[in-house]
């Protein structure tokens, strides 16, 4: 399927006697979870454990899950200072916050009281951070994430969610779209390690008591309490907007993108989707008609803000270069995004003209995975 920036091509929606088998099965889907997972637990509701619930996509997810009437614990080191993202949520009586390192799992063995469903998004996250502090990353990212997925056996958990990476394509040099089958070639110490994760999981499926899913997360755009600007995406629109000239390495690489809005939409839809969907399964997470060169990005910004100086370089530090396909999402779950990068950048753009992000240069750790203070 062609992916013309900001505009989603002509596609077939599933017709209404899918949609009506699909709420049904949705339906049948929680009463399953009644059956199976509360009732025997003497449980009245789904309590869902966010692991790395505080960070930019944690907090989205945070939002969409209150919302829709779950219980929510986070469990969270606040490696970058952070803590402020989620004083927002903590007036809610169906949300809870513990600071705790996922590295030591038997102090998280308390946070798994009442939980049913876990979502596992912590870690070191990004090529910079990774490769800063090496021994911090194969510690959280390798060792402890390997260990809590061991631990997480045996509590009579239903799903849990590994958030992976769709990083973890790496190099594709014939532009052919990657599906979930395609060859992982991950590039960086962040996608070798998890790749490593997805390996295990996929290793243990057979011993294990829950149902596991990988979502290989695009890369993420859009607002959220806890903001990174070290995201292609938001960096190009503040570098953009500021006026500071943009230095763009390899302009014709691609990579899918995704708001982080519509990755929150996709795991609630997980967690309620019926077991013989996702159970085991690996999924691109995203949509086709995100997926963009860093050309493109800057071709729409420059018709918001054209004036602003842009520089074009070639031979970046950064190979990474991968189209993605997400018809498994979309034909299996349904999923499409409703945000699309044009979107992300008006949005971004409001937020910046209102003064909401002056001080980023000034706090950049803050609004980056650039320092963390870890033992
Ligand atoms: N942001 C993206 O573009 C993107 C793209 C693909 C996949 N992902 C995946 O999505 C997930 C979330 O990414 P994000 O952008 O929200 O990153 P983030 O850095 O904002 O959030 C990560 C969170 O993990 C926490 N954390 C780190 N080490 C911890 C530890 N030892 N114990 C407990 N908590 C710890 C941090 O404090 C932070 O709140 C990650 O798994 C990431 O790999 C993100």
């Amino acid at each position: 399927m062609s992916a013309e920036p900001g505009r989603r091509a002509e596609r077939l929606l599933p017709n209404e006697e899918a949609a009506v088998t699909g709420q049904e099965a949705v339906l049948a889907e929680a009463n399953r979870v009644r059956r199976a997972v509360l009732q025997p637990r003497g449980l009245d509701e789904r309590r869902i454990l966010l692991v790395g619930g505080a960070g930019y996509i944690g907090c989205e997810l945070t939002a969409q899950l209150l919302d829709a009437g779950y219980q929510v614990r986070t469990v969270d080191l606040l490696i970058y200072g952070h803590g402020v993202a989620v004083t927002g949520f903590l007036r809610n009586p169906h949300y809870e916050f513990r600071r705790l390192d996922l590295v030591a799992t038997e102090t998280l063995s308390s946070a798994l009281d009442d939980v049913t469903d876990v979502v596992l998004l912590a870690g070191l996250v990004g090529d910079p951070i990774t490769k800063a502090y090496p021994r911090a990353a194969e510690a959280i990212n390798v060792d402890g994430m390997r260990r809590l997925l061991d631990h997480l056996n045996g509590h009579r958990l239903n799903k849990v969610i590994f958030i992976s990476t769709c990083s973890n394509y790496g190099l594709i040099p014939d532009g052919s779209a990657a599906d979930e089958e395609f060859e992982l070639r991950p590039l960086s110490p962040y996608a070798v390690a998890k790749v490593a994760i997805e390996d295990h999981l996929l290793e243990i499926k057979e011993e294990i008591d829950y149902h596991p899913v990988i979502l290989r997360f695009a890369t993420a755009f859009g607002l959220s309490p806890r903001m990174r600007f070290d995201l292609t995406v938001s960096e190009f629109t503040r570098e953009m907007f500021v006026g500071r000239e943009l230095l763009v390495f390899d302009a014709e690489t691609w990579r899918p993108y995704c708001h982080v809005r519509d990755f929150g939409r996709l795991v609630q839809q997980v967690l309620e989707a019926p077991l013989e969907i996702v159970d085991g399964e690996v999924f691109n997470a995203g949509d086709d008609v995100n997926n963009y060169t860093k050309q493109m990005i800057v071709d729409q910004l420059r018709l918001r803000l054209p004036h602003a100086p842009v520089r074009f370089q070639e031979h970046g530090s950064d190979p990474r270069n991968y189209r993605v396909s997400f018809a498994k999402v979309r034909e299996r779950l349904h999923f499409e995004s409703e945000l699309t990068v044009p979107d992300g950048i008006d949005e971004l753009l409001t937020a910046l003209e209102a003064g909401l992000f002056g001080d980023v240069d000034a706090r950049r750790s803050f609004y980056g995975n650039y320092e963390i203070e870890y033992p």
